[in-house]
């Protein structure tokens, strides 16, 4: 930091720089974030502060090239303005100016942090601004609004914005519906505000996931992009601005209703963080993404287990007997955790009752949860269970005894959604009902792990009796209480699920280990819900199962060796109702299983890379190990090419080390991979190719004949 009126800050972290100007009294102004600038001295930053200035045109503000991260309309910022709000109709236009020293500090993990006070003693508002740098390159901020004058202040908005350059001329951003997550689209970066804006109280199906913008034609290994992505479950907007000036911005900000946040003297609010990573291709944006996850506190070190999920297996047909004729099968494949998902509770037969009663069904488990219970820890596994504890069904004993803690907006009874409503969290009542019924069954069985539905949109979320909008405090109290659960039960893993992978964000993965990308887990679709949810979470943090033959929601059919190798790479697990497959499958099952824990600490802890192939009907993808020493490619086959999958380059490896690249033994028991004959028609495959990593990545290798719709495994060993 330099000192004088003028200040400089320079942050870098693992090819990153973040370069601020703090001046004036002003908030922090980027100057640049992007790659690494290299070692600078002060006299380059205050070079680089003078050429980071937009250039002039037709009579311009003086200052309109300073933007800072919370733009000031006060200070000739003509987009969106950082703070939205009014006391009465007053103070609405804040201008703030640092109060004391800005906070520089390294925290014990190494990251880089800055927090700068501010207040604008004529509005009568102070704004703490916290900006950290996470040694793996992760940006992130956020901001906290104190209101210090009397009367209320109505929050309108609170926004952060990172500035882009004007070469990030494309735009790519996500959407989805249920069963068909994460849905690319990309556009060029006109002029205006493109925004993505959530008004459904959760993250979404169709969430934004990550906004980027980049070069023009940004692929995963090249390009500059800058990503933004808000760690939060409630509504929220995140946008990408263009201003007549040429200056480019990405923000992002709860989304709040009227008077949903409103300070009374003294109160504060304090804003999701908004995440932020640049990288040159959008692997090295997810890879700084990977890295934060891996670091947290609560990031799971044992080994993922995997998984038998019970619903596309049994639906709501629950019996002791056939659940345990399932736990038998999962054991003997392999698997490590079995969940019992929705109907074991209230009087659920179908989804149309009993939300709320989160108590054991004595029609259907006469004896209770303990003789299940104790069978799958017999076979040596986990038990998991599934809950939607934020949902009430009108039809529950809960609706029945207090209709008033269900959302309902303007005094009429809230609109119903898979016959299911909202419990407003916001009452402490409601709170104090479900956090009660989930730890009393915690405390009750060996619950390892909870997977934690949300079905239905918040819509006119109004709180009882008066309306008030309420999902910016239910959304403080869902995270809450999974909180309190972790903290009451240590050890336990919760799952965010959300009809699919419709609550995935940092917020909710500050307490989840694992989220439920989407309920279509035909491969052809997941190949594409994978490729996505992974460019934001580690793949180990993402469930994957094997589902039947026939998809449940596509209705299409794929081999299994599709169905494994696609569920091979995350958090890997079984929904299917292995009773009704044979011999064989339960054989080939296994060995997939054994494959994918043989190569889980790869798999989970290596360094995720995508090939940009020439043609988009063969994708490749693949994992590194850390130290580049070895690596596992995916080159899977979603529709017939004109010239077939063709030469795959293997990217990630260390261009100047030599490793030997080779398929999957056949004796492995893995009888889709390589089909002896096929694997004749090219050489490499039978005895292996030696290469160095350079050769790899530029030049590739010549692919297996591949049918569509199915996929290779390909290994790679540092010789
Ligand atoms: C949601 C989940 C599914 C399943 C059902 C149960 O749709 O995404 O995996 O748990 O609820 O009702």
């Amino acid at each position: 930091m330099t000192s004088d009126d003028v200040r400089h800050l320079h942050l870098r972290a693992a090819g990153t720089s973040v370069a601020l100007e703090l001046s004036g009294g002003l908030l922090p102004v980027v100057r640049h974030w992007g790659s690494d600038l290299g070692p600078l001295g002060d006299d380059d930053l205050a070079g680089l502060a003078l050429a980071a200035g937009a250039a002039r045109g037709d009579s311009p503000f003086d200052v309109t090239d300073r933007v800072s991260v919370v733009p000031e309309h006060a200070l000739a910022w003509i987009g969106r303005p950082g703070v939205e709000g009014s006391r009465s109709g007053r103070d609405w236009s804040p201008a703030l100016r640092t109060t004391g020293e800005p906070e520089v500090s390294t925290l014990p993990d190494g990251t880089q942090r800055l927090l700068v006070r501010s207040a604008d003693t004529t509005a009568h508002l102070g704004l703490d601004l916290e900006l950290e740098l996470h040694p793996g390159g992760l940006l992130r901020l956020r901001a906290t609004l104190t209101s210090t004058g009397g009367g209320r202040y109505d929050v309108g908005a609170v926004r952060l914005g990172l500035p882009v350059p004007e070469r990030a001329g494309e735009l790519l951003d996500f959407t989805g519906r249920h069963t068909f997550e994460r849905i690319p689209q990309r556009r060029p970066f006109g002029a205006g505000v493109h925004s993505r804006e959530v008004r459904t109280g959760r993250t979404g199906l169709d969430a934004v996931h990550l906004l980027c913008a980049g070069e023009p034609g940004f692929g995963f290994r090249s390009g500059q992009v800058w990503a933004v992505h808000l760690g939060w479950s409630g509504n929220q907007q995140t946008y990408a601005e263009r201003l007549s000036n040429g200056a480019r911005l990405l923000g992002s900000g709860e989304a709040l209703e009227h008077g949903e946040v409103s300070l009374g003297p003294g109160e504060s609010y304090a804003t999701p963080w908004v995440y932020a990573a640049h990288g040159t291709g959008l692997d090295e944006v997810s890879g700084r993404f990977h890295a934060w996850l891996r670091s947290r506190p609560h990031a799971p070190t044992r080994p993922r287990p995997v998984t038998l999920n019970t619903w596309e297996a049994v639906y709501f047909d629950q019996s002791f007997e056939r659940l345990t004729a399932l736990a038998d099968l999962g054991a003997r494949v392999g698997a490590e955790r079995f969940v019992l998902d929705d109907g074991w509770f209230g009087g659920r037969r179908d989804d149309t009752t009993s939300l709320g009663d989160w108590t054991v069904s004595p029609d259907v488990w006469p004896d209770g949860l303990g003789p299940l219970v104790e069978h799958v820890h017999r076979l040596g596994m986990e038990f998991g269970l599934w809950v939607e504890p934020e949902m009430v069904s009108r039809d529950s004993d809960l609706a029945r005894a207090h209709p008033e803690w269900l959302f309902s907006g303007g005094g009429r009874p809230g609109l119903e959604s898979r016959q299911q409503h909202v419990l407003d969290l916001g009452h402490p009542g409601a709170y104090a009902h479900v956090h009660d019924q989930l730890l009393d069954l915690l405390h009750r069985h060996d619950i390892a792990y909870l997977k934690w539905d949300h079905n239905r949109y918040l819509n006119d979320a109004g709180h009882t009796p008066g309306g008030e909008a309420g999902v910016h405090a239910h959304t403080l109290a869902a995270y809450r209480l999974m909180d309190e659960l972790v903290a009451a039960r240590p050890g336990l893993e919760i799952e965010s699920c959300a009809g699919g992978g419709g609550r995935i964000d940092l917020g909710v993965l500050d307490r989840c280990v694992r989220v439920w990308a989407s309920d279509c887990i035909d491969p052809l679709e997941r190949q594409q819900i994978q490729r996505w949810t992974f460019a934001l979470l580690p793949p180990g943090w993402v469930g994957t199962h094997v589902g039947s033959p026939r998809s449940h929601t596509t209705g299409r059919r794929h081999d299994l060796s599709f169905r494994a190798q696609t569920a091979l790479w995350g958090h890997m697990g079984i929904e299917w109702d292995l009773t009704a497959a044979d011999e064989d499958e339960l054989v080939e099952l296994a060995a997939w299983v054994r494959l994918h824990k043989q190569q889980r600490d790869l798999l989970h802890g290596g360094t995720v890379v995508n090939g940009d192939h020439h043609d988009d009907d063969t994708w490749v993808h693949g994992v590194v190990a850390p130290d580049r020493s070895r690596a596992l490619y995916d080159v899977a086959s979603l529709r017939r090419a004109p010239s077939g999958p063709g030469r795959v380059r293997l990217p990630g490896l260390d261009p100047d080390r030599r490793y030997r690249v080779s398929a999957p033994d056949p004796a492995a028991g893995l009888p889709g991979v390589l089909p002896l004959t096929l694997s004749m028609s090219v050489p490499w495959a039978r005895a292996g190719v030696v290469l160095t990593g350079r050769v790899l990545d530029e030049i590739g290798i010549p692919m297996l004949p591949l049918l569509p719709e199915h996929a290779h495994l390909v290994h790679v060993t540092e010789v």
